[in-house]
Parts: structure tokens; C-alpha cells; sequence
């Protein structure tokens, strides 16, 4: 994995120390990378009315969209029940659809031991 991913992922670790999640207990970081450079971090927020909560990568592209960014590269993502981060934390399907909304099939996901592409984890993509 190049540098820039590893530091990305480091950012999605970091960035679930934000985690408010007392009800799953499973913390998520994520970092978003544009293609201006910038990057967006977001992390899991949860809500004693479960299906209020928002997921680490949603948060983090909302923030992005809402400051008027369109245009990404990777996403980094980083998610445990305890502090190890070393195992991956695929993105959820509902994550997954709004990466797709804003990212081709090269948008690169960033897991902690692999890379693949938005192509790879969402293949067939629903779009009008
Ligand atoms: N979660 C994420 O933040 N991202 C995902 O892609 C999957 C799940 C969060 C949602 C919830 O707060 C917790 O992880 C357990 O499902």
C-alpha cells in the first residue's frame, strides 16, 4: 500500500476515537480523500432510535458534499469493537450506493490490509 493510502487509513483511525456509538459499541473511522487533496474525515453516529444513526463513511461524504466537494479519490475506513483496527471493515451497502452516487468504479477503497476499488465491492450499480 502506498503512503498516501497509509496515512489516509491513519486518518480513519484517528477519526473513530470520535465515535459516538454506546449502542453497538463498534467504533468507525473513515477518511475521505478528494481529488483537490482535501480531506474529510467522519466517523459513526449512533442515536437511542437505532436507524437514526449514520455510518462513519456517509458522515464523512456528507461533510465533503455539504462544503461543496464532488470530486473523490479513495475513501479510507477503520472500524473495530475494541482498539484493534488490524482486521478490515467492509463499507455497508447503504455506504457503498452513496459512494456510487458520487464516485466511478475506480474510486478506491482503503481497508487495513488491502485496497480495492468501488468497481469490486459494487458491481452492477443501480443508477436512473
Ligand atoms: N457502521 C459504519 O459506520 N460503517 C459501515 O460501513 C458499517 C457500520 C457503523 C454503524 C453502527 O454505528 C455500527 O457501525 C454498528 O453497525
Amino acid at each position: 500500500m502506498n503512503e498516501t493510502y497509509k496515512n489516509l487509513f491513519e486518518k480513519a483511525v484517528k477519526a473513530s476515537e470520535n465515535a459516538y456509538a454506546p449502542y453497538s459499541e463498534f467504533k468507525v473511522g473513515a477518511a475521505l480523500l478528494c481529488k483537490d487533496g482535501t480531506v474529510y474525515t467522519g466517523c459513526n453516529v449512533e442515536n437511542a432510535a437505532y436507524p437514526l444513526g449514520n455510518c462513519a463513511e456517509r458522515t464523512a461524504i456528507f461533510k465533503a458534499v455539504s462544503d461543496g466537494k464532488r470530486e473523490f479519490e479513495a475513501i479510507a475506513i477503520a472500524g473495530s469493537s475494541n482498539d484493534d483496527m488490524s482486521a478490515p471493515c467492509y463499507p455497508c451497502g447503504a455506504c457503498r450506493q452513496v459512494m456510487a452516487e458520487f464516485c466511478d468504479s475506480n474510486f478506491k477503497v482503503i481497508l487495513s490490509d488491502c485496497v480495492l476499488t468501488l468497481g469490486e465491492l459494487l458491481p452492477y450499480t443501480f443508477s436512473l
